[in-house]
């Protein structure tokens, strides 16, 4: 999911590059100058009270342009991302999109500022007069809607500034000059995005050995809640304390562990790229509490892999490691390596079913060969995170 907003004077181009990403990235297009326009030529109630601004080539009220674009947002809420074309234009609108994304549980990924000198920006829309019929196109109007733009939306560019996700663009050339220094922008923009993965699979399907690997390979950090929990038991801190009890039987650690041990790893990882999770959410009501972590750093899950292994291959699998020096207290007892993979089918599998993110689960064989699992899930992901 990306949100754009294109940003620049009047004649910039905006609205040219629009058309470039909107069908290189499959966005939905938000012009607030063509909706108003719409709006006009359609002679509704809004027409009418904003028609004479538009000729004026002044701003028109917040309450219109906010009725407008909220709709079309939430209509659309499943979509790739968003394209604003002038939108935001003032300080106050700049919050009013934070608002708006905040409560659809999104972002804006970056704003694209196209920089042209003033007499190309005449130029061009004198140009456009001649070819389209817009009333704003006239020499006294470009001087008035310049202005505004000068005294009202520069200070926009501030906002996005302070929040490290301004890009300026020189926006002079040829149109296909334009388009690949926006599209260069925003490779760079994109880079900020997390990219996030969740792995399932029973006890013993093998997921600490893949999410490792995945987690190299992209670059991402990765987080084991019962790796990090044994660690803490060995060096006997409080939290392995309170969570050795659970661990030795095999059973759920409760949530509140949980979220202490990954808040703790997001936090000391504040360059992450993204990061991997294994087996994470578990359980029905950790599923909120992942939805509450991708809120809190504004991300999403772009992926979720399930390794599909025959339970009867985990048990083998978990009864030979038990023998060995990685063996786990639980791995020693039948008993115990059967309650964990009831545990899994009862509390997990019903998870992974209606996993509540709108993204196709990857499954992956995993009584296959490990670097031919490797390899799928590798390729799988990379797909996953270009949809994302
Ligand atoms: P709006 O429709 O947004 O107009 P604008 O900001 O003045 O911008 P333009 O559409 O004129 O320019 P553009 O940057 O899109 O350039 P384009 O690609 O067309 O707003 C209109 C009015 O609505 C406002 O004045 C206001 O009243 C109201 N309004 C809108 N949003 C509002 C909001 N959020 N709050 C309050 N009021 C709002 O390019 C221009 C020309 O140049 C074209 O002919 C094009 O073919 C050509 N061109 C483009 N790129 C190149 C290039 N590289 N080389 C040569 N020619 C080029
Ligand atoms: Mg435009």
């Amino acid at each position: 999911m990306i949100n754009i907003a294109l940003f620049g004077p009047p004649g910039a181009g905006k609205g040219t590059q629009s058309q470039h990403l909107v069908e290189k990235y499959g966005l939905v297009y938000i012009s607030t100058g063509d909706m108003l326009r719409r709006e006009i030529a359609n002679g509704t109630e809004i027409g009418k009270k904003v028609k004479s601004i538009l000729e004026a080539g002044g701003l028109v009220d917040d309450e219109y342009i906010v009725y407008l674009i909220e709709k079309v947002i939430k209509e659309n809420e499943d979509k790739n991302g968003f394209l604003f074309d002038g939108f935001p234009r003032t300080y106050v609108q700049a919050y009013i999109l934070e608002g708006l994304l905040q409560k659809l549980h999104k972002k804006l990924t970056c704003m694209i500022s196209l920089q042209v000198p003033t007499e190309i920006l005449k130029e061009r829309l004198l140009d456009r007069a001649k070819k389209e019929d817009r009333s704003d196109d006239t020499d006294e109007i470009i001087r008035v809607r310049l202005e505004e733009y000068e005294k009202k939306t520069i200070p926009v560019a501030d906002f996005y500034k302070d929040k490290e996700i301004y890009y300026p663009v020189d926006g002079t050339g040829t149109i296909e000059d334009v388009s690949k220094r926006v599209d260069a922008a925003l490779d760079e923009a994109m880079k900020n995005i997390l990219l996030n993965v969740v792995v399932y699979g029973y006890p013993g399907a093998g997921k600490g050995t893949q999410c490792k690997r995945l987690a190299e390979y992209f670059d991402l950090v990765y987080i084991s809640v019962g790796r990090i929990l044994r660690e803490e038991i060995e060096r006997g801190t409080e939290l392995g304390k309170r969570s050795k009890p659970y661990i030795e039987k095999g059973i759920l650690v409760p949530d509140e562990i949980v979220i202490q041990v990954i808040e703790d790893r997001i936090r000391v990882n504040p360059q992450a790229r993204g990061f991997v999770f294994k087996g994470f959410p578990r359980t029905k009501i950790q599923t909120y509490i992942m939805d509450g972590f991708m809120e809190k750093m504004h991300s999403s899950i772009s992926a979720v892999v399930n390794l599909d292994t025959n339970p009867l291959t985990c048990v083998k699998r978990l009864n030979k490691r038990g023998k060995t020096k990685q063996g786990r207290t639980y791995d020693e007892n039948l008993d115990f390596i059967i309650q964990r993979l009831q545990e899994y089918e009862q509390k997990t599998i019903p998870v992974i079913e209606n996993f509540p993110h709108k993204i196709p689960l990857i499954n992956i064989d995993g009584d296959d060969d490990r670097d031919k699992i490797t390899q799928e899930m590798i390729e799988s992901v990379q797909a996953a995170f270009k949809r994302s």
